[in-house]
């Protein structure tokens, strides 16, 4: 069982760190190797996925990263980006399926900017494709044409991506409510036809789950109007990165969302939902949980070890139960903590 670990830029270190103690403190004999990604990588190598991390994250089973990117790399050529890096260890391992939970704590109901009984017991889980789209579609660029410069990007999908994306999305449903709303804008784009069309023909399959369908606008205001109409959510990689960060901030507290992108053989990589928070990077105050949240999803998904997720979700609860808060999710009554100190609460509670 072997884990690339890829601490990345900002507060990724600090929370990757407390992530990897709570996998040591699991003993259930991992390999863990750490590379670089992202900025960390440029700036040692140029390069922000270098090939000895190309070959690392090949090598393992599953890979923990904590975040990438930073305004010190923003005004790089795209190619040297952090977020080229990110990008390509997705497109490298094929993590073509990307489960982004957003769940509300009861603890923290008054975290989120909507009324608690509009948010209150939200459970949703957004499966984003990731591999696909107008992200990777080709050409691409900025030209000059007839004498102005000219932007543009191109939006695809084979049958066969959306199929698969389809497929874990329907699993995922039958696992939980049984409920799956695909999300496209068939009514304007030809692509997000075909993937309302492909989501029709796979229901057959899935006779027991529940399949609708949502122009992407109107998800987007359903998200803030009534969210708990949603159990899964599908859809393509844009939409969905769009979506999966409305939905995770319904939760009020994007420091506790972990996510997976997994491959057909679920090999995956985990990290928090959130990014790397440049603004308070070393100040030891960065939320943690998210990150060993993520190493909870790893847990279940690449290694199988559903009681060993169990117990590290549970220790997470424990220490909101206990009061214990980082910065981002701080209110008063509660006891302000740092990192490290989270961390901490969290190994005693396993
Ligand atoms: C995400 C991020 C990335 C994306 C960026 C950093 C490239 O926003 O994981 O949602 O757009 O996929
Ligand atoms: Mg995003």
């Amino acid at each position: 069982m072997k884990i690339c670990i890829l601490p990345g830029d900002g507060i990724g270190p600090e929370i990757t760190a407390e992530a990897v103690r709570v996998l040591e403190a699991l003993d259930l004999k991992f390999e863990m190797e750490e590379a670089l990604l992202g900025g960390a990588a440029v700036d040692a190598t140029a390069d922000p996925y270098p090939e000895a991390t190309r070959k690392l994250a090949r090598e393992a089973d599953a890979v923990l990263l904590g975040a990438v990117g930073g305004p010190k790399w923003d005004t790089l050529p795209r190619e040297q980006r952090p977020e080229r890096g990110l990008l390509g260890i997705r497109k490298d391992l094929g993590l073509f399926a990307n489960l982004r939970p957003a769940v509300l704590y009861p603890e923290l109901a008054n975290a989120s900017s909507l009324k608690p009984e509009v948010v209150a017991g939200l459970d949703i889980l957004i499966v984003r494709e990731l591999t696909g789209d107008i992200y990777f579609g080709q050409p691409r660029g900025i030209e000059v044409r007839d004498g102005e410069r000219f932007g543009f990007n191109t939006m695809h999908y084979t049958e066969s991506e959306i199929r698969r994306i389809g497929r874990v999305a329907f699993e995922a449903a039958r696992k939980r409510n049984k409920r799956l709303c695909s999300v496209d804008k068939m009514n304007v784009l030809e692509t997000t036809q075909l993937w309302r069309d492909v989501m029709i023909e796979l229901a057959p399959e899935y006779p027991d789950v529940e399949l609708s369908h949502m122009l992407v606008d109107n998800a987007a205001m359903q998200l803030v109007r009534a969210p708990k109409q949603f159990d899964v959510m599908v859809t393509g990689n844009m939409f969905g990165d769009i979506l999966s960060d409305e939905a995770s901030m319904l939760t009020g507290s994007i420091g506790m969302l972990p996510s997976a992108s997994l491959d057909a053989n679920n090999k995956g990589l985990y990290e928090p939902s959130h990014g790397s928070a440049p603004d308070i990077a070393g100040q030891g105050i960065a939320n943690p949980l998210a990150t060993i949240l993520s190493v909870a999803m790893m847990l279940r998904y690449t290694f199988g070890q559903e009681n060993a997720a169990l117990r590290v979700e549970n220790a997470v609860k424990k220490v909101l139960a206990q009061g214990l808060r980082t910065g981002d999710i701080f209110e008063p009554g509660t006891t302000k903590v740092g990192t490290k100190q989270m961390g901490d609460a969290v190994l005693a509670a396993l």
